[in-house]
């Protein structure tokens, strides 16, 4: 979809539709308001009869209103004016062009009206985040395409930066929607290649015989039973002030079987989503770079694909991270944390001032905070307050859980350094954490569990089922308030 600011009027500008806020109160309001006065009160009217509902993200399309050019008005409720934020602004973005892509448009246009350049950015996020779905291998799609976004009483600053962030998540999400016969290790890395060259990124590959070199035991042991080779990338954007760089880790499971404790059917049938942190890591990469923040920043992700073969790692193995920490395993399923314990130790390496990990970790964290929470697990409160209030800010819901000491001891093991499950399944979300904090040397660090809101079983009324990509833009304010 191409996204455009134009110097139409709502009612003057030519489209197959219009869309148009109203906040949640007694009478008509926002850009509807605006409309209205060119409908000749039409669209009062159909507010005063109960057409219209001021309730976040509620739409109602209405056709050949008086006055107006296009041929159809979408009015999109804000909710309670008070509220409205970067995330109402992103939802009834989402709602509308998720309810006009019922059938193919070549143009629609949106009323930004009144709202700041974050706000509006993140409207044109949203916007272009509902009409992509999750079906692009289907024939017949359910959410058709529309060629074109026209923003009437906007800027092209508050464009280009809604499409800069609408495109890192919209990145995101295609890498984690993409079934795993097509998104594997390699496959990710060719994608990055690209990323990297066009938003200027430097990028470096490690391959199998490079991490062989290094040491990487414990991401090779999670991808011994693969018959596809895995990769460890470090992408870097240089920022301008030469400060010590923020570090994103992500988790990159590019299909999650459980290996040898085998997931039942159920739990596996998502599990392509299981590389989510590392597209997020993608994601906020290109996003940062493309809004030229001064902030340094390094992302690595470890790509693997946990499988099942003669050659797979087994329990009762013992594994030499690359910190030289041994792990014993118990547990072929907790193979994200063991990936993830030697990038950690490999970003430790590029000298961050903190890091900060994304991972479809566990499934305690999901029955902890149910789906659209993700958990924030860290040693350090200054740098989780800060990701709290980016959150915040862009309407994505986070968490934290506890982490004190008595979880360590779940995780100490009679012949190795420690195990990678804790005892039972209890706290399971927290002692993943404490697997991982041993990773990072005491840097000021906060693991974010994304297991439940990466990925969506139901479709939302902004956007489709499957992938979310969420965290995008949670990180992208944070790395911009630095
Ligand atoms: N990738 C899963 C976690 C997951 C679950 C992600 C549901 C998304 C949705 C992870 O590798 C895993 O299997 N974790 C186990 C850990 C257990 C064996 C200690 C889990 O949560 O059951
Ligand atoms: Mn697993
Ligand atoms: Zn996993």
């Amino acid at each position: 979809m191409k996204v455009t600011a134009s110097s139409d009027s709502s009612p003057q500008i030519s489209c197959s539709a219009i869309v148009v806020t109203t906040f949640d109160g007694p009478q008509l309001s926002g850009s509807a308001a605006s409309l209205d006065a060119a409908t000749g009160g039409a669209l009062k009217g159909l507010f005063d009869r109960g057409e219209v509902s001021g309730k976040l993200a509620r739409t109602s399309v209405f056709h050949d209103l008086p006055g107006v050019k296009a041929e159809s008005v979408l009015v999109v409720g804000a909710g309670p004016e008070s509220a409205f934020d970067e995330g109402a602004a992103f939802r009834i973005g989402g709602a509308a062009l998720k309810r006009l892509a019922d059938r193919a448009r070549t143009r629609v246009a949106i009323d930004l009206s009144g709202m700041t350049v974050e706000v509006s950015a993140a409207c044109v996020a949203g916007a272009m985040n509902g009409c992509v779905g999750q079906d692009t291998f289907r024939t017949e799609k359910n959410i058709k395409a529309i060629d074109e976004l026209a923003c009437c009483q906007s800027t092209v600053e508050a464009v280009n930066r809604g499409v800069v962030i609408g495109e890192g998540v919209l990145l995101t999400r295609e890498l984690v929607n993409l079934p795993p016969n097509y998104m594997y290790p390699e496959a990710f890395a060719t994608r990055a290649a690209t990323v990297a060259v066009t938003c200027g990124l430097e990028l470096e590959v490690w391959d199998e015989l490079r991490l062989r070199r290094e040491n990487c035991n414990a991401l090779l042991a999670v991808n011994a039973g693969s018959s596809r080779p895995p990769r460890l990338l470090i992408l870097r954007y240089a920022g301008t002030n030469n400060a010590e760089p923020l570090a994103l880790v992500g988790k990159g499971v590019t299909f999650d079987s459980g290996g040898l404790s085998l997931k039942p059917t159920e739990g596996m049938t998502t599990m392509k989503c299981d590389m989510a942190g590392a597209a997020t890591v993608l994601g906020t990469m290109q996003t940062i770079a493309r809004l030229k923040l001064p902030t340094p920043v390094v992302g690595l992700v470890g790509l693997v694909e946990n499988m099942v073969s003669g050659s797979c790692f087994k329990l009762g193995d013992v594994l030499t991270a690359r910190s030289g920490k041994t792990i014993e395993i118990l547990n072929t399923d907790a193979e994200g944390r063991l990936v993830l314990a030697d990038v950690l130790d490999v970003a430790l390496q590029e000298n961050p001032k903190a890091i900060i990990d994304l991972a479809t970790l566990t499934g305690a964290c999901v029955v902890a905070l149910g789906n659209d929470i993700s958990g924030l697990m860290t040693n350090n409160s200054d740098l989780t307050e800060k990701i709290e209030s980016a959150a915040e800010a862009v309407g994505e819901l986070v968490w934290q859980l506890p982490m004190h000491s008595h979880f360590k001891e779940q995780i100490q093991s009679q012949v190795a350094d420690i195990k990678n499950i804790g005892d039972g399944r209890w706290g399971g979300a927290i002692t993943a954490a404490k697997f991982l904090e041993e990773f990072v040397a005491e840097k000021p660090w906060t693991h974010i569990d994304i297991a439940g809101p990466a990925f969506a079983d139901k479709p939302k009324n902004y956007i489709d089922a499957g992938a979310s990509g969420c965290m995008v833009r949670t990180l992208t304010k944070l790395i911009e308030s630095m």
